[in-house]
């Protein structure tokens, strides 16, 4: 490995928590020490703490079939009784579990006794449609109470839900609904985004028709919310509007208890190749560790903190961190319909200011952003009831950590990059608040009970400052189960590589202390002459340089070096003010890229553009980019969230 490469392990920027902090913190760095004297144990704990059972468990973890771990599996629980009736029965039914904020400004507060009144009915409602354990109901929602209140409707009946992002096309609905099998549709109208309302229900129409007018597949009954007011189609029989048989529906509705093990979800996730895969989770297991992990690395404390998830539920986030954690742990959040500029740049502040927000988590593509339009819209709002920020999704580069950290943050927070993925359910690596001396840049250490590594290509743990590909060592409670219908995939994509250890596709480096710096997916790393190069790492370069606000890097394939790196930027608007010429700021940046990692990562190109082609969710499809780097017809750009914007990007680069 290139040491000229390192420039992200030497940044030596450190963070302790406050004395304060640490010693209001929920969890101290016992924590770490009980789970390596007895791991098993120590998760069995966590589920008697945080978890109530209907039958109490007495093993822990059957391992004698991998990869298919059965956790807690002779125990009884219902996870919507966890989440709800249980907070009630402690007395705390007033106490707020949703601060709904609207786009345009309509707002509703719901308490714990509120929620789970409303839960019950619909689970009355969908127990009517016939369905129970084990049936798979499709929730296509935008970021709507009805959407909490569906999940947890459908998880009380013991069925399996399988939410679609508000944000898909009908072909990929239809593609979820059919290999699930989907007996029941739960979707809106329509939705407020961006100032106006966007139609969701044609979607699923269109979805049921099929492509040749075919028929409706399994699904019996769609379920309709009305929040849009938008005209919709209706197919009688067939569609049912919510508001006509929710609030009429009974209140009562007694929690079956089922196995540890009972499915409670699937959810979708593109693979590299072909269809994308149906994760699925269980219960016990699932909500031990997404308790775990939103109370001790968010350090919550549920009486009085008010937390903020950003994530949409369409994502496995918003399952763990704006369903199952928080409300397993009776906490307040709040949760917004809408985009973060909407009516105005400053709409996500205002709302921090508006709830008082303790605890926010969010994407660093969501970050950069804010890092784009500039620190003088947050200033303009009172963010001071921050007190713990979170990033996911990608790795977070240190300039935009430090971005957070003081102008979000107030340069007094404590910053939680936390890695994990669909596939491991919850949060697996991340520092602790109230514990870690944090660094800009590194998501650092396996959480306490969780054990990851990096190993080189053939298997072995690669020393302190070395890289390779991080696995998880040990089966975990909130592990996914397998693949939706296709356990041989399941043990193909992240078991065959290594055996006994979970591949999660990422590349990551171990610095001096151990800590972990992930790299991006490993098919995103670059292979330069022969060294790796992570994109993230050159994005991380170019994006600290000043006149930088976003970059993407792709490896395109080079005769002499096998690949090299291309770039993509976008200039911050007051740089190309400065009318530089444009071959000046490319080269200069070639330039610092070379100083900044060693002239090894030195781009072959650099391209400047005015956008970057990105999912829905905000992930950069550098598939794309790569290309156009190598010249080929640009591919299939249908899941990008605006799909004119290679078209633009083409033009400006072959200009
Ligand atoms: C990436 C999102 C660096 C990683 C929870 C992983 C991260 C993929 C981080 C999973 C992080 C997630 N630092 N990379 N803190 N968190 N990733 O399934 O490549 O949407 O494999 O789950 O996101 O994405 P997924």
């Amino acid at each position: 490995m290139n040491t000229q490469i390192d420039n992200l392990l030497q940044e030596n920027r450190r963070f302790a928590p406050t004395e304060e902090f640490a010693k209001n913190s929920v969890v101290t760095s016992s924590l770490y020490e009980d789970a390596a004297a007895d791991r098993l144990e120590f998760w069995a704990k966590q589920a008697r703490d945080l978890v109530s059972w209907e039958t109490p468990f007495t093993r822990t973890l059957d391992w004698s079939n991998p990869p298919f771990a059965k956790w807690f599996d002779d125990g009884t629980l219902n996870v919507a009784y966890n989440c709800l009736d249980r907070h009630v029965e402690a007395g705390l039914g007033d106490r707020v579990a949703i601060y709904w904020e609207g786009e345009p400004g309509d707002s509703r507060t719901i308490t714990y006794a509120e929620l789970t009144d409303e839960v019950k009915r619909t689970a009355n409602v969908l127990a009517g449609f016939g369905i129970g354990k084990g049936d798979r109901v499709a929730i296509y929602l935008p970021m709507i109470p009805e959407a909490v209140i569906s999940m947890l409707a459908v998880a009380r009946l013991g069925a399996i839900h399988s939410v679609v992002f508000g944000g898909y096309s009908s072909d990929s609905l239809r593609s979820r609904i059919d290999d699930a099998e989907a007996k029941v549709v739960i979707t809106a109208d329509g939705a407020w985004r961006k100032g106006k309302v966007s139609s969701l229900k044609p979607a699923v129409d269109a979805a049921l028709a099929g492509k040749d007018g075919d028929t409706q597949g399994t699904v019996e009954h769609v379920l309709v919310v009305k929040r849009g007011e938008n005209e919709v189609d209706w197919s009688e029989g067939r569609d049912i509007w919510w508001h006509d048989v929710v609030p009429a529906a009974s209140a009562d509705h007694t929690p079956e208890a089922f196995e540890a093990e009972n499915p409670l979800f699937i959810l979708y996730t593109s693979g590299t190749t072909g269809k994308p895969k149906g994760i699925l989770h269980t219960s016990g297991g699932y909500l031990t560790q997404a308790a775990f992990t939103h109370k001790s690395v968010f350090d919550l404390h549920a009486d009085t903190d008010v937390f903020w998830c950003t994530a949409d539920i369409g994502w496995v986030t918003g399952h763990s961190y704006v369903v199952y954690g928080p409300l397993a742990n009776g906490a307040t959040q709040v949760m917004y319909e809408g985009t973060p500029d909407s009516p105005h740049p400053g709409r996500w502040w205002e709302i921090i200011e508006k709830y008082k927000v303790s605890i926010f988590y969010t994407a660093p593509t969501a970050i950069r952003s804010f890092m784009k339009v500039g620190r003088q819209v947050p200033q303009e709002f009172d963010l001071s009831s921050l007190r713990v920020l979170g990033s996911v999704g990608e790795p977070i580069n240190p300039e935009a950590w430090m971005w957070y950290r003081k102008v979000i943050g107030g340069d007094k927070t404590p910053i939680v990059d936390t890695w994990w993925q669909t596939e491991t359910g919850a949060i697996m690596v991340s520092a602790l608040p109230g514990v870690t001396e944090t660094k800009p840049g590194s998501a650092q250490v396996a959480i306490p009970g969780i054990s990851v590594n990096v190993l080189d290509d053939k298997g072995n743990a690669v020393p302190n400052g070395g890289g390779g590909l991080l696995v998880v060592d040990e089966p975990w409670p909130a592990m996914l189960r397998g693949v939706w219908g296709d356990p041989e995939r399941y043990k193909e994509t992240y078991w065959e590589k290594f055996g006994d250890k979970y591949f999660a596709g990422d590349g990551a480096r171990l610095d001096e202390d151990g800590d972990v710096w992930l790299l991006g997916r490993v098919d995103d790393v670059m292979n330069v002459s022969g060294h790796r190069i992570s994109t993230a790492e050159v994005e991380s370069a170019l994006v600290a340089n000043e006149m930088v606000a976003e970059s993407a890097v792709v490896g395109a394939s080079d005769e002499t070096t096998g690949q090299a790196v291309v770039a993509f930027v976008i200039i911050k608007q007051s740089h190309l003010d400065q009318a530089e010429k444009i071959a000046d700021i490319t080269s200069s940046l070639r330039s610092w890229v070379g100083q900044q990692i060693g002239p090894i990562a030195r781009p072959r190109e650099v391209f400047i553009v005015n956008e970057l082609p990105k999912t829905r969710s905000g992930k950069i499809m550098r598939r794309l980019l790569r290309d156009l780097a190598e010249g080929r017809e640009v591919g299939d750009t249908s899941t990008l969230a605006d799909t004119m914007v290679m078209k633009v990007i083409t033009d400006q680069v072959q200009k």
